[in-house]
């Protein structure tokens, strides 16, 4: 283990050594002039002066040695098509949607916003959005009308790209009419909007708004677009994630550093090289999607496989047969994923020849030891659990084998990547915990490459809410517990904030708690995530109603819970749809009238709910642990 410990000394004690290396493996127009500016910190600059563009990094770059080569394969199996794009053809598809783009209006800085499911399209947008030096905002096409309008408002796109649908499990999921509906409750709605017609769901475009993203392909097909080269910092995209207000956070990504960060990570955590084949099944609309379906494996030379379809149909093999069927040296998924395959029948795993496969990454939530265990010896691979947030952009704990192979541990997430001095420090008192104790995990400034630069429009948040939780020192707060074992292995033991982490996705309980309070019927209620054998955790609902009704299984009680749960999914989507909403009289809560969430949480996991010395009305528990007979 010496070799990974050296490493990520040396990328602490001397970042700007050590990442002057690493930039070299990207095209730089203009030479940057300093490695790093801390002048500001919390804020840091990386790569200060230096020209580059994360689209010509992706896709021109890689024209002279791969043009021929697949470097984005679609393979669809909700509507049973695939498509792969060589390099030249990507280069072909971001042009035409550049050059789209443009004539829109959009350039440099401007923001485009993208609603879409799993369709190239969505990627041809997003590159192209780069090539012109505009900031992409993907929204997650799991999300609803108000969560789209709030991110419309923030990010103030010129443009919005969307499509009329997607599908999930056979079934069409439409988006124009959850679009249209956001749009209607903006502020600040965008000129144009441009739909992907796939012939899901028909839709009556809106007059002098809504344009046809074919046609204007076919209107610009040809046209070249040249590259807007960016200095390092300008902003590349920004990816709204949930916190502990009712408010999501515009994560804001850097250009130069991001490309950097994301280039040493394919060598050093993936263990891969040019010309290999990445698999990534996240989404577009989250972090990892960003990261290791485009802009990771397109930066670093590799194919691309953009999957639009569940783990189990047409069976539980898919993956397998799809790592055969494109020799795929990298899977990177999501422990619910393993635990849905979990369920089907295990010679599945043994179907497809899977030998081109050096390792399975998996992140996003907690990996339990008892998945880790089956996937591995199922399949005979290696199982690297790593550990990041929307906001450091790529792994913070990982196994790195690029760098050295270490023995893995069920349970946990290895080592500090390099970039990260990450630490274990006391809620109380901020100082360093020493190995064995619970503490938050934390991060020293400066934040490495291609870690958020800051919220989208507001410095000062961005300072408030990560860099002041830590007392006595100003460290990065990843609201996650932590613990480091004797032999320096980490372990993530839960949030130390509301959100919760519903089958990888992150929901603010926040957020849900207001689109409940918004049903005219409900006085206030409390969101919090239980332990869920499946998902790891869902969101339950305890609802104080104004006017009580008879509570249990009343036919009246029924009804209202439906009601409800429609409000969540119109508002938020039918991903922050709790699991169960229970009616209460009164919320346990202290007598300064916060609301006891821990104390939920245990009595929902049957567990003991500790000290309740600050309780004011006992009774309220009691309530809760009645609703859940
Ligand atoms: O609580 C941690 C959990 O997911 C959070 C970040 O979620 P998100 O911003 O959606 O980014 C996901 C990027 C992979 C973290 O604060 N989390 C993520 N990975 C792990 C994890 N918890 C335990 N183990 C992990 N490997």
């Amino acid at each position: 283990m010496n070799k990974i410990i050296d490493f990520h000394r040396r990328s602490i004690v001397d970042p700007e050594g050590f990442w002057r290396r690493e930039a070299g493996r990207i095209h730089w127009e203009a030479p940057f002039d300093r490695v790093l500016d801390v002048s500001r910190l919390p804020f840091a600059r990386w790569f200060v002066g230096g020209q580059t563009n994360l689209c010509y990094n992706a896709v021109d770059r890689w024209l002279p040695q791969f043009a021929d080569r697949p470097a984005l394969i679609w393979v669809s199996t909700e509507v049973d098509q695939e498509r792969a794009y060589t390099r030249q053809a990507l280069y072909e598809e971001v042009n035409a949607a550049a050059a789209m783009l443009r004539a829109l209006g959009v350039g440099r800085g401007d923001r485009v916003l993208i609603y879409m499911p799993m369709v190239p399209e969505a990627v041809f947008t997003m590159l192209a959005c780069a090539r012109i030096g505009a900031v992409h905002s993907v929204v997650f096409g799991g999300f609803a009308s108000v969560n789209l309008a709030q991110r419309i408002d923030d990010a103030a796109p010129k443009v919005v790209v969307s499509t009329d649908a997607g599908s999930r499990a056979g079934k069409v999921v439409p988006y124009k009419p959850l679009l249209d509906k956001a749009l209607s409750l903006c502020a600040r709605p965008p000129r144009s909007v441009v739909i992907f017609d796939r012939g899901l769901a028909p839709f009556e475009p809106a007059a002098g708004r809504d344009l046809d993203y074919a046609s204007l392909r076919r209107e610009h097909w040809g046209e070249r677009v040249p590259v807007q080269w960016l200095e390092s910092s300008e902003p590349s995209y920004v990816l709204y994630t949930s916190g502990t207000t009712g408010k999501p956070k515009g994560v804001q990504r850097d250009t130069g550093g991001y490309a950097v960060a994301l280039a040493a990570s394919m060598e050093y955590i993936f263990d891969g090289k040019p010309g290999d084949t990445y698999f990534c099944t996240s989404d577009i609309g989250w972090v990892v999607g960003h990261s290791y379906i485009i802009y990771g494996p397109l930066i670093g030379g590799q194919s691309s496989i953009l999957y639009e379809g569940t783990p189990v149909r047409p069976d539980g093999a898919v993956l397998w047969s799809l790592v055969e069927r494109y020799r795929v040296n990298t899977l990177f998924s999501s422990p619910t994923a393993v635990r849905v395959l979990k369920r089907q029948d295990p010679a599945l795993l043994k179907r497809h020849d899977v030998s081109s496969l050096r390792a399975v990454y998996l992140a996003g939530e907690p990996l339990d030891e008892p998945t880790a265990r089956w996937l591995s010896d199922g399949l005979g691979k290696p199982i690297v659990d790593n550990y990041w947030q929307t906001e450091s952009g790529w792994p913070i704990l990982a196994a790195q084998p690029g760098v050295e192979r270490t023995p893995t541990r069920f349970g946990s997430p290895s080592f500090p990547v390099y970039g990260f001095d990450a630490r274990i420090v006391s809620e109380a008192t901020g100082e360093d915990l020493p190995p064995g104790e619970k503490g938050v995990v934390a991060i020293v400034p400066p934040l490495p490459p291609g870690a958020m630069s800051t919220i989208w429009g507001d410095d000062e948040r961005f300072v408030q809410t990560y860099f002041t939780s830590i007392p006595g020192r100003q460290c990065y707060s990843t609201f996650d517990w932590g613990r480091v074992d004797q032999d320096g292995y980490w372990f993530i033991l839960g949030r130390t904030d509301d959100v919760i982490n519903v089958a990888g996705h992150r929901l603010g309980t926040r957020e849900i708690e207001e689109s409940i309070s918004s049903h005219a019927g409900v006085a206030e209620c409390a969101v919090v995530g239980v332990a869920d054998a499946l998902k790891g955790q869902v969101a339950m609902a305890f609802v104080v109603l104004k006017q009580a009704v008879e509570t249990g299984q009343t036919e009246e009680a029924g009804k209202l819970e439906g009601d409800i749960m429609r409000v969540v999914e119109g508002q938020l989507g039918a991903v922050a749809r709790p699991a169960r909403i229970r009616f209460v009289g009164a919320l346990p809560k202290t007598r300064s009238g916060k609301v006891l969430r821990r104390a939920i949480v245990a009595v929902c996991e049957h567990r003991d709910p500790g000290d309740l010395t600050t309780i004011e009305d006992p009774t309220a528990l009691e309530q809760i642990k009645e609703s859940l007979k």
